[in-house]
């Protein structure tokens, strides 16, 4: 039986399909609705609307549940490596072990980047920020690469996603490089694809890279865990650009931008810059819990909160375990751990976050694993693009095969009603 709801409009009853989901998600089609009542709806921050159907990745909120096509994220991060993940995200189906590997071999024959691009990346102060660069840089390998994906190919389609997922790390060990003033590097390819993301990251001229494979293990598992979250702002930009028919590079580029910003990617820099102001102020948590209340004071306890997520985010409490093996397998004591601990300790029992079900999110303790791997505080964000670069590959070609429409939402508009011009000199 189709399940139906009805609007009652001003003495009219509207009738919509709706629409059930594999895990029982409903939401009402309301394709009909402008043209049947001139009514549309209104929703900021699109808290109660769906973009689309997808079948790439399941989050529920309530329960904390997430999983990429069907698989847990506590499987996955414990069992599966990251190109693994990425091939599933993308493809649909965990590959068999030929697949894997001609997947690496296509990956490892697109690795190279054209010379003339260290020349783009030299026109950046050190100071820029790494997310800026890699989002520039991301946009300026189009003209590396100008033929636009043809979506009607598969085969051109999959020679796209392999060459950015070759290229991408490249670029973002140059933009660390770059602001370590080491030279810029070729990967590889004798090496794994998250070990070599690691050497060209922090090989130094002078020395042998020294293989730690605690580190390698660590940094794949977090690629893993920022892999995909349906949609989120950074992929439904990168949707919403790639839906005008722009390129996958160029609509990658919106979606690094649209991470940037503190409330999304950034938070997990901004998280880490919270907790050394807490020790620089000696690790005064009650402070901050009181200006994070305050509705005076724009501060926001960074990593925690979370549109979708009204408990705990899983992949906190995947990260938060990590935290403790990574720091205790490299024998390091960071104070800063003691202090999100204590913070989260604090909001978990105060009843404005109780009440508001703010919990620690993916963001709250992985700039601490970071940290704990030489990774500058600036490049915490870029390492989150890293990992997300397949979901946005996966929503991005899901989104074009299914030929969805342009993106373009509606508005009530509010402003002056007509009015004609006056000469300057009547105003
Ligand atoms: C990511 O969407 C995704 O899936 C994102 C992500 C992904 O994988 O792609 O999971 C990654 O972006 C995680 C979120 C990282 N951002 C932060 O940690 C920044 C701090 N968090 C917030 O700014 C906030 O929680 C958001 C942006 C994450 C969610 O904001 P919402 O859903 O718009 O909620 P809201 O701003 O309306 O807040 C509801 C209430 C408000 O109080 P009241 O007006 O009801 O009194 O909760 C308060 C907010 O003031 N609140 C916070 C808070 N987060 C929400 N108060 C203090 N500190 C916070 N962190």
């Amino acid at each position: 039986m189709s399940l139906t709801a009805t609007i009652e409009f001003q003495g009219k009853k509207y009738e919509f399909p709706v629409t059930e989901g594999t895990e029982g998600e409903m939401g009402i089609d309301i394709k009909t609705l402008r043209g049947a009542s001139g009514l549309v709806t209104l929703d900021p921050g699109y808290k109660n609307t769906g973009s689309c159907e997808s079948a790439i990745t399941f989050l529920d909120g309530e329960k904390g549940i997430l999983r990429y096509r069907g698989y847990s994220i506590e499987e996955l991060a414990e069992h599966a490596d990251f190109l693994e993940v990425a091939y599933l995200l993308i493809f649909g189906e965990l590959p068999n072990k030929e697949q894997l590997e001609k997947f690496d071999a296509d990956i490892k024959a697109e690795s190279h980047v054209d010379e003339e691009m260290k020349k783009i990346l030299d026109g950046f102060p050190k100071s820029a920020h790494p997310m800026g660069v890699l989002s520039s840089l991301t946009s300026a390998l189009i003209a590396f690469n100008p033929s636009a994906v043809d979506v009607s190919s598969e085969e051109k389609m999959y020679t796209s996603i392999v060459r950015i997922l070759a290229k991408f790390p490249v670029l973002v060990a140059w933009a660390m490089r770059k602001k370590m003033g080491l030279p810029l590097d070729y990967g590889d390819d004798s090496l794994g694809y998250v070990e070599n993301i690691h050497k060209m990251m922090f090989k130094r001229p002078n020395q042998e890279y020294k293989r730690n494979p605690l580190v390698i293990e660590a940094l794949d598992k977090l690629l893993i865990l920022h892999a995909d979250h349906e949609q989120n702002c950074s992929t439904s930009t990168v949707r919403i650009v790639g839906s005008s028919h722009a390129g996958l590079f160029a609509s990658l580029s919106a979606g690094i931008s649209a991470l940037w910003g503190p409330l999304h990617g950034g938070a997990n820099q901004a998280v880490l810059e919270m907790l050394e102001a807490i020790q620089e102020d000696g690790g005064d948590t009650k402070k901050y819990m009181a200006k994070a209340k305050d509705k005076n004071d724009p501060f926001r306890l960074m990593g925690f909160g979370h549109r979708v997520y009204k408990n705990f985010d899983p992949r906190a409490r995947i990260i938060k375990k990590s935290a403790d093996e990574v720091l205790g397998d490299l024998g390091i004591d960071d104070p800063i751990l003691d202090i999100a601990k204590g913070l989260e300790k604090e909001a978990l029992e105060d009843k404005y976050f109780v009440d508001r079900k703010l919990y620690p999110n993916v963001d709250f303790y992985s700039g601490i694993i970071y940290r704990a791997l030489g990774i500058p505080v600036e490049m915490f964000t870029v390492m989150f693009a890293l990992g997300r670069l397949p979901g946005w590959i996966a929503q991005w070609r899901e989104m074009r095969l299914k030929k969805e429409p342009i993106g373009r939402p509606r508005q009530i508009y509010t402003g002056e009603n007509h009015r004609s011009f006056k000469k300057i000199n009547e105003r």
